[in-house]
C-alpha cells in the first residue's frame, strides 16, 4: 500500500467532474481518477494559490495531464460548462465536520450542503449527465444501540451537520427520481475516512500529532466512542466503483470495518511513535454518536466493493505522510 492508488478497473469513467477536489477525499479520488485515464475537472471554492492546506492536497495533481483545475464556488459559479461530456460528477464538496456544526457557520453548511448541491442538481439535469455520485455521511443515522446501520434504517440526525447532509441526499435522490431527470445517483454514506491529509479537526490527525510531537490531545469523553474507520484508498475505490455500479438510484454505506475506539486509535500512534500521548480530558461534545458501524453487505453486492485497509497498517501510512516536508509546512 502507498499514497499512490490502485483502484483502475475497466469501468472507470471516461470524463468526471469531481467537486472539492481541493479537500482531503476530492483530491484523493481526482489522483485515483487520473491513474484509470479519466479526464478530470475539479471544482473548489479554496485557490490552492492561496490555501496552504488546499496546496498541500492538490501537490500531487500539479501537472498531471488530464487534470483540469477551476478555483470556484458552486453557489454561485457557472456549472453547466464543467459538466460538457462528463460521464460522472462526483459531489464530495461541502462542510464536512459534526462539532462547528452547532455555531455561527451553520448558514455556511447549509449554503455549500444544501444550496450548492441543489443548483448542481439542477445543472446535471440540463446538461444531461448519467450519473452523480455524492458524498453522504454515517452521521445520518445517529445515536444506535451499537449493532450495524442498515441503509433503510430510520435516519436520526444528532447535529446540524448531519441534518444537512441528510438534506444533500434526500434531494440528490428526489432530483432523480423525476421522470425527467436523467440523472441517476448514488449516495454513499461514508463513516469517518482517515489516512494520508486526513483534514486536521478530525481525532486521528490529532493523535498522531500529538504522538509526534508530545503536544496534548484533547479527548471528548472517556475514549470509548467507537468509529468504522475508512481508509481513504477504500474510500476512494468504493467512490470510484460507484460510479459504474449497476443500480439506478440509491444509499450505499462505505465503512472500512473497523470498529474500533478511540483508545484503540491512541493506542496505535503510542506504538507507532514509541511515544505515550498526553490527554487532555473534556466534556463530550453535543452531536457526538457514541458508536458507529456500517452493515457492509449493500456496498458488497452493489458496488462489489469491500474494504482492504486495516486500522493500524492505514494510520502507519497516515504518520509517514504527516513526516513529509508539505505536511510540516503546511503545520
Ligand atoms: P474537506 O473539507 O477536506 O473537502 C471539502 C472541500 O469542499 C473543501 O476543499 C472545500 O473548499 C470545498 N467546498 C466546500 N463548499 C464548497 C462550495 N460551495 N463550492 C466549491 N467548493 C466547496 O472535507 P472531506 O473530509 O474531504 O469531506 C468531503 C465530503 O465528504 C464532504 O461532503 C463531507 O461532508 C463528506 N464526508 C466526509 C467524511 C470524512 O470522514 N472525511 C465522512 C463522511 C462524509
Ligand atoms: C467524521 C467527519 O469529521 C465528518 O465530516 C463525517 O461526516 C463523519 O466522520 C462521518 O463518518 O460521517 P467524526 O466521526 O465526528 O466525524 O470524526 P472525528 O472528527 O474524527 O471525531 C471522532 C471522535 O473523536 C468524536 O467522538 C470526537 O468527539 C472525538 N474527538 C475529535 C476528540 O475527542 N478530540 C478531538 O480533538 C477531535
Amino acid at each position: 500500500m502507498s499514497d499512490t492508488h490502485s483502484a483502475a478497473t475497466a469501468s472507470s469513467p471516461r470524463r468526471a467532474l469531481v467537486t472539492g477536489s481541493a479537500g482531503f477525499i476530492g483530491s484523493h479520488l481526482a489522483h485515483a481518477l487520473l491513474q484509470t485515464g479519466t479526464t478530470v475537472i475539479g471544482v473548489d471554492r479554496r485557490d490552492p494559490a492561496r490555501d496552504q492546506t488546499a496546496a498541500v492536497n492538490m501537490a500531487a495533481l500539479h501537472g498531471l495531464p488530464g487534470y483540469m483545475h477551476i478555483t470556484a464556488d458552486l453557489l454561485t459559479c457557472a456549472i453547466d460548462p464543467l459538466l460538457i461530456d462528463a460521464d460522472v460528477i462526483f459531489h464530495l464538496a461541502g462542510i464536512p465536520g459534526v462539532r462547528p456544526s452547532w455555531g455561527p457557520q451553520f448558514s455556511e453548511y447549509v449554503n455549500s450542503n444544501i444550496l450548492a448541491t441543489q443548483r448542481l442538481m439542477d445543472a446535471a439535469t440540463r446538461m444531461h449527465v448519467p450519473r452523480l455520485v455524492v458524498a453522504s455521511s454515517s452521521s445520518v443515522y445517529g445515536p444506535t444501540s451499537g449493532g450495524p446501520s442498515v441503509e433503510g434504517d430510520h435516519p436520526r440526525p444528532a447535529s446540524p451537520y448531519a441534518v444537512t447532509k441528510l438534506a444533500e441526499e434526500q434531494l440528490c435522490l428526489a432530483h432523480a427520481s423525476r421522470a425527467d431527470c436523467p440523472t441517476s445517483v448514488i449516495a454513499l454514506r461514508y463513516f469517518t475516512v482517515y489516512g494520508p491529509r486526513q483534514r486536521p479537526d478530525m481525532f486521528t490527525h490529532r493523535a498522531l500529532h500529538a504522538a509526534m510531537t508530545g503536544e496534548p490531545l484533547r479527548l471528548y469523553g472517556d475514549g470509548h466512542q467507537r468509529r468504522d474507520f475508512t481508509y481513504i484508498d477504500d474510500a476512494v475505490a468504493a467512490t470510484i466503483s460507484a460510479a459504474g455500479a449497476p443500480i439506478d438510484t440509491g444509499i450505499v454505506n462505505v465503512g472500512g470495518g473497523a470498529n474500533a475506539s478511540l483508545l484503540d486509535v491512541i493506542n496505535i500512534a503510542n506504538h507507532l511513535t514509541g511515544r505515550e500521548i498526553q490527554i487532555h480530558g473534556d466534556n463530550v461534545r453535543n452531536g457526538d454518536v457514541l458508536t458507529t458501524r456500517a452493515d457492509p453487505r449493500r456496498a458488497q453486492s452493489v458496488l462489489g466493493w469491500q474494504p482492504k485497509v486495516d486500522l493500524p497498517t492505514g494510520m502507519r501510512a497516515q504518520m509517514h505522510a504527516l513526516t513529509q516536508p508539505a505536511y510540516r509546512r503546511a503545520a
